[in-house]
């Protein structure tokens, strides 16, 4: 899998690629993830990307001509899967999107900045509009990496078997059940003794009651 990241503060990226789990997935050669100054797209020696909105209004706008000519060329490389926008007013990202997004080969995400982009990047060229949640950042590039780091994780390979994705809150849509490790009991606190039991079925069983009634008690709506 190959993901572009389109921004103008890249190095606000670079640290989640540089650790732990991204890491390997990267130095395995599992991803690629490539980063793109938009400034070096722009025009003058101001190296302008925003300017300010028509019609009037605060804040300031990403224009449309650098960040077209950086996505018309990445495409004239590869064909792209997806071009996707991280913005608060996109879908919500789910883990059903990023079970789809981990199958796809190559990505583009764009990181907006101040009020947004020029509606007419929209229309060229975005596929797909992810937001991370109801709130607003200040910037699109930690939501990329909350996008990144949910697709790169799924990609075979990248998780060893005791790190399984299969197993995740969400991916049945359940939340998982509770999880316990050595001491058995701890000031006063015993693991549940069905998971002592060495009965692989009736453990399995217990899980997904634990499961039920965590995912009914915190988030009945994953049950509708
Ligand atoms: N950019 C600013 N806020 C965002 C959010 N909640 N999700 C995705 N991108 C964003």
């Amino acid at each position: 899998m190959r993901i572009d990241i389109i921004s103008v503060l890249p190095e606000l990226m670079e640290s989640p690629f540089q650790t732990s789990i991204l890491k390997r997935a990267v130095d395995k050669g599992i991803v690629e993830v490539h980063f793109h100054q938009l400034r070096d797209w722009s025009q003058g020696k101001h190296r302008q990307i925003d300017d300010m909105p028509y019609g009037g209004g605060a804040g300031m706008v990403m224009m449309v001509e650098p960040l077209d000519k950086c996505i018309t060329q990445l495409k004239s490389q590869r064909d792209y899967d997806e071009v996707i926008y991280l913005t608060p007013d996109g879908q919500t990202l789910k883990q059903s999107i990023a079970n789809h997004l981990s199958i796809q080969q190559n990505l583009i995400f764009l990181c907006g900045h101040y009020k947004g982009i020029d509606q007419r990047v929209r229309e060229l060229h975005i596929t797909k509009e992810i937001s991370i949640g109801d709130y607003v950042l200040t910037g699109g590039e930690l939501a990329a990496c909350v996008l990144a780091d949910s697709i790169i994780r799924l990609v075979p390979g990248v998780l060893n078997d005791e790190q399984s994705a299969l197993s995740d809150s969400f991916q049945d849509n359940l939340l998982a059940p509770p999880i316990y490790t050595r001491p058995e009991e701890y000031k006063g606190l015993k693991v549940p003794a069905i998971l002592l039991s060495g009965h692989t079925a009736k453990i399995e069983d217990w899980r997904h009651e634990q499961a039920v009634q965590i995912t009914s008690d915190k988030r009945p709506d994953l049950l509708d």
